[in-house]
């Protein structure tokens, strides 16, 4: 890897702080082969049709966001369409139609990767190409054709999709912002709004999952390879009330049989959080029998590795050394060290200095950075 100085810089600062960097993140990865293995043969199964979902967990600062931000990476770069947000106040898993509206209003594309893109931006392409047809009776005929395969998952989803393409053609600004609202999950559209468009419906707890399919359809249809959805800190599900916390669960089961089952396919949804998720037998996902039981949870150690589970375990020496080497080498881009630093001794200090009981990736990385401050001639 050869990143600029200021990427650099940037990189060290990201890991400074302790969070995980969103660029970059397969340059400096070390360990996780068969976790990173693991996450691309799933999604390879992916482009060939199946659904799957994943649930990566361990420790605090053991390197769930990283390992996530890596293969977010890789999945950019393959094709696939990603949508990524966590669980927060405004977004619980235990209403399916709030997951619709958290999916449409997170998407992120291989063309700018560094930033969230609305629905809008992802036909840029394929409206170029149209704009640009020999035949104008090209730009009908197709986007008929794709009104017709999203008709059978949701006909509503179909007739708005065609007045989204109609108000882009035709540049009719009012159009296109009406029904993309309107397919991008927005309920509060002013009633004479969606009247005059033709817009019939909301999406809501019983067509949600319609609505995604068919969304999925359209983006394999345009070329991409499928939709990789990533929830973080699904942990917080926990401190939920109870209700809200079985909804969730329920809803994570269901997502679970559909993609299993065939009833959704090019999707892969990837949960993570800490491992209190698999460990609190009362309030976590061993609470619910249904889903335990399709995660194949060992009751008798929850954080075994198997299945659609991925329990991440702290980077062990050799990984450790050689994420040494790689931040002293990207440090060295902005500062001098003493000449005779070795790594080896520097990663043996580091370690002895560490005065933690759960040692994690975090720890080491914040540390090794400090003492690298502390030492730097300039
Ligand atoms: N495999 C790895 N290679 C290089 N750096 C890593 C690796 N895993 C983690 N790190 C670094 O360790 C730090 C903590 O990682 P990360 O933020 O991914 O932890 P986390 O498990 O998501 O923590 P939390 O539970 O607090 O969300 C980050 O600075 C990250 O860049
Ligand atoms: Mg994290």
């Amino acid at each position: 890897m050869r990143l600029t100085n200021e990427e650099a810089l940037k990189l060290i600062n990201t890991l400074r702080s302790g969070t995980s960097p969103v660029y970059h993140a397969n340059d400096l990865m070390t360990g996780r082969e068969p976790e990173m293995e693991d996450l691309r043969l799933s999604m390879q199964l992916l482009s060939k049709g199946s659904g799957s979902v994943k649930i990566i967990s361990g420790n605090y600062g053991v390197g769930k966001s990283f390992l996530v931000n890596a293969f977010k990476e890789i999945a950019l770069n393959e094709d696939f369409i990603i949508s990524s947000f966590q669980i927060n106040n405004g977004f619980r898993l235990n209403k399916i139609d709030d997951l619709y509206y958290a999916i449409m209003h997170n998407l992120y594309l291989k063309t700018r990767p560094t930033s969230k893109v609305s629905f809008d931006d992802i036909f840029d392409i394929w409206v170029d190409n149209l704009q640009n047809a020999p035949y104008s009776d090209r730009k009908r005929y197709e986007v008929n054709t794709v009104c017709q395969e999203l008709s059978k998952f949701n006909m509503n989803f179909a007739r708005a999709f065609l007045s989204f393409m109609r108000g882009r053609i035709q540049r009719n600004q009012e159009m296109m912002n009406v029904s993309c609202s309107w397919l991008t999950g927005e309920r509060n559209i002013p009633y004479e709004l969606k009247q005059k468009y033709d817009l019939v419906g909301a999406v809501d707890k019983t067509n949600t999952l319609d609505f995604l399919k068919a969304f999925i359809k359209l983006i394999t249809l345009l070329d991409y390879k499928g939709l990789i959805v990533f929830i973080d800190e699904i942990d917080l599900v926990i401190n939920d009330r109870v209700d809200i916390r079985q909804s969730a669960y329920n809803n994570l089961k269901h997502l679970i049989d559909l993609s299993t089952s065939g009833g959704m396919n090019n999707v892969m949804f990837v949960f993570s959080g800490t491992q209190e998720i698999l460990t609190d037998r009362e309030k976590g996902f061993l609470s619910n029998t249904a889903l335990s039981q399709r995660l194949n949870i060992n009751q008798e150690n929850p954080l075994e590795n198997k299945g659609n589970l991925l329990v991440l375990k702290p980077l062990d020496s050799l990984a450790l050394l050689s994420l040494t080497q790689k931040i002293i080498k990207l440090y060295q881009q902005n500062a001098i060290l003493p000449a005779n630093i070795d790594d080896h001794e520097i990663f043996k200090i580091v370690m002895r200095n560490l005065k933690v009981e759960h040692m994690v990736t975090r720890h080491y990385v914040t540390a090794l950075i400090e003492y690298l401050d502390q030492n730097k001639l300039a």
